[in-house]
């Protein structure tokens, strides 16, 4: 459904009356619906396949409101002023008398809620008066959606309302960053670590915690185009796809690549859309070119390795 009023007002009714819809981010496509709600929440869940012990991120376009669901620190402002409406989660304390449903963090005394930036999410969220909860719109494990059509891609028939916002402007989720102790980076993403550090005026780094699973998302297989996928690939196979990190100026119709020059924040962008694209064709494989790991190419390199994981 078109970005216009008449489509915002619908999405409103159907949430308002408990329906789960795919809505547009700037980072992804999210599956949205009343966080406040049980019976709405669950139905997120069925639809991508997910399991119950996977908590999901409420989406806010308004403070007050979050400040109705979580207690809120001093690291929280700094980077809340800074950084949003924008591509970063943030891990916060669920306050005792949050109406939050069970069903969106499994219990547990933590929410996980972020301010997105797209125009059509933020015009619907304000029309509402609860918040969405709404992870990645992609059956679980799958690739994430970066347009209504890849949405349409994953869940067939089964999604009723699409809010088509255009294509995701990141093109890879939010950064999540735990504030409830000593700030901790969960997952890379959409925000750089060195644009929170010069804020919080710190060093973080994101380190992968065997032991505990704190973001039980955070699997190792995800992001999954289905077929094996090749690292830091010299050569190419018979039936396989390549992608290239640049653009070269002869190439085969087997050949994709990320970005025309070796930029990283685009090259991030098109990730979740080529792989997508090489899914829908025949090929038995990906193979994908060593991508230099600084900056976005960090967090391009994380989803790649979970994405070759059988
Ligand atoms: O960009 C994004 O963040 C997108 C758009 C739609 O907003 N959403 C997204 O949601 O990526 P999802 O559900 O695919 O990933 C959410 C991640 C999961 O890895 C989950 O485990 C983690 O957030 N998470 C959610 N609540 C948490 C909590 N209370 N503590 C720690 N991790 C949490
Ligand atoms: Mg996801």
């Amino acid at each position: 459904m078109k970005n216009n009023l008449a489509n915002i007002k619908k999405a409103k009714m159907l949430l308002d009356s408990g329906y789960c819809i795919a809505i547009p981010t700037e980072t992804v496509y999210g599956l949205a619906a009343n966080a406040y709600s049980n019976t709405a929440v669950k139905k997120i869940y069925k639809l991508k396949k997910r399991p119950k012990n996977n908590p999901a991120i409420v989406h806010y376009s308004s403070l007050k409101q979050l400040k109705s669901d979580c207690d809120l620190n001093k690291n929280f402002y700094l980077l809340y002023k800074k950084l949003c409406p924008g591509p970063i989660t943030f891990v916060l304390k669920l306050k005792k008398k949050s109406r939050i449903s069970k069903f969106v963090n499994n219990k547990k005394n933590t929410l996980a809620v972020r301010f997105p930036k797209n125009n059509l999410s933020k015009k619907l969220l304000n029309l509402l008066d609860y918040p969405l909860a709404a992870p990645s719109a992609n059956i679980t494990k799958k690739i994430s959606a970066v347009s209504a059509d890849d949405v349409k891609d994953e869940f067939g028939k089964k999604i009723k309302f699409i809010l088509d916002g255009g294509r995701s402007k990141i093109g890879l989720e939010s950064t999540i960053i735990n504030l409830i102790k000593t700030p901790q980076i969960l997952r890379l993403g959409g925000t750089e670590i060195s644009k929170i550090n010069k804020i919080l005026k710190t060093k973080l780094k994101f380190r992968k915690n065997k032991k505990k699973m704190i973001s039980p998302g955070q699997s190792k297989v995800h992001y999954s185009p289905g077929i094996p996928i090749r690292l830091n690939a010299k050569s190419i196979k018979l039936n396989e796809a390549f992608i290239a990190i640049k653009k070269r100026k002869f190439s085969d119709k087997n050949f994709y690549y990320l970005s025309k020059n070796k930029n990283l924040k685009e090259a991030a962008k098109n990730l979740y859309k080529t792989m997508r694209i090489i899914k829908n064709k025949n090929y038995k494989s990906i193979a994908i070119e060593k991508i230099p790991n600084k900056g976005f190419g960090l967090a391009i390199n994380d989803r790649l390795i979970r994405a070759s994981k059988k």
